[in-house]
């Protein structure tokens, strides 16, 4: 394989489960040093089974991989030396105390006593967990498990955090308190792999993404780069009776600026380029066509509208 600035490298890496499906398919992507990358992608996409390949625990069918320039398959315990895995479910150990859980890891990956003691002691006070330090895992909340299983994945520091949908389930203010931590490590130049539905949080914390759909990649640069490939400046939304798919067509076809057009979810969604005076001429042609319209709203490109002009469908389904 190719030896650059890549720490993760994957070439047409492809998983197939038995009974067919296909879940990653020809999958190829690099994360540079330093990057926060993520697949962004529906139920489904592959992201999972991405980490998995990545992370040694899923062989893949054909491609290779690579994390620091060791191929996943051909040296999975050296890999995953140079690894931390957050999963996608709660899989801190339920017998073990907070502060167990990180020491025994510590352990696990070869520390001493003293050394892994050490990283427990400093990593608790890091992730605002010392207070709870003897408590069992069982009876922690959501957010401060998450965030556990965080610090155990870096007690050993690894040169890749992978992180499979880090903030799923969460409450706001754990969310934040995730995010202010997952930014601290990008600034310490920790390079991260995290998977996420949200667009929103792609958008504002990824240096990069790829976008997946039913194990295909889609299309891959930095959140900004893709909403530039829409080629719109105005999402128009528009609610009305009557047929939409019509309406649709007929934006469309007259308002100007228009670069696409489409029905989606009960609303009709309209792609124009420009900013101004969109919201009247919309108006006045919809009024032109017989159309009544019931709600209105502008708004600019984001990542949810790359997703629709790849795949025709929405994000959040
Ligand atoms: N162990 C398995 N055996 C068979 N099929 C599997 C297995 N794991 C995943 N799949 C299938 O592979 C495809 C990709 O699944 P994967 O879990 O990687 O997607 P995902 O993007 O992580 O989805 P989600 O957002 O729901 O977590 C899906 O069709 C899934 O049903
Ligand atoms: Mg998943």
């Amino acid at each position: 394989m190719k030896t650059d600035d890549a720490v993760i490298r994957c070439e047409q890496l492809t998983k197939r489960y038995p009974g067919h499906v296909m879940a990653v398919d020809r999958l190829d992507l690099s994360v540079k040093c330093g990057e926060i990358f993520g697949l962004l992608g529906p139920n489904g996409a592959g992201k999972t089974t991405t980490i998995g390949m990545l992370t040694t625990l899923v062989v893949p069918t054909a491609g290779r991989a690579a994390v620091a320039g060791i191929d996943v398959v051909s040296h999975p315990s050296m890999v995953k030396q140079l690894i931390g895995t957050v999963s996608q479910v709660n899989n801190l150990d339920r017998s073990l105390t907070v502060w167990e859980n990180l020491y025994y890891h510590g352990r696990f990956f070869g520390m001493g006593a003293r050394e892994s003691r050490e990283a427990a002691d400093k990593s608790l006070v890091e992730f605002r967990l010392s207070e709870r330090a003897k408590s069992d895992v069982a009876t922690i909340s959501g957010g401060m498990a998450r965030r556990l299983q965080v610090a155990r994945a870096l007690i050993h520091n690894p040169s890749v955090l992978f992180l499979d949908e880090p903030t799923a389930g969460l409450d706001p203010q754990s969310r934040i308190a995730l995010w202010d931590i997952l930014r601290r490590l990008h600034t310490s130049g920790q390079t991260i792999l995290l998977t996420t539905h949200n667009m929103e949080e792609a958008d504002s914390a990824c240096d990069r993404l790829a976008i997946m759909d039913r194990g295909r990649l889609l299309a891959i640069d930095s959140p900004k780069n893709l909403k530039k490939t829409v080629g719109a400046d105005t999402i128009v939304t528009v609610s009305s009776d009557g047929d939409l798919d019509a309406l649709a067509r007929r934006l469309q076809d007259r308002v100007e600026g228009a670069t696409r057009s489409r029905q989606i979810d009960g609303v009709v969604q309209l792609q124009v380029k420009g900013r101004t005076g969109v919201l009247p001429r919309v108006v006045s042609v919809a009024e032109q066509e017989g159309f009544a319209i019931t709600d209105l709203s502008l708004a600019e490109p984001t990542l949810e509208t790359v997703f629709i002009n790849l795949t025709g469908k929405e994000l959040r389904d």
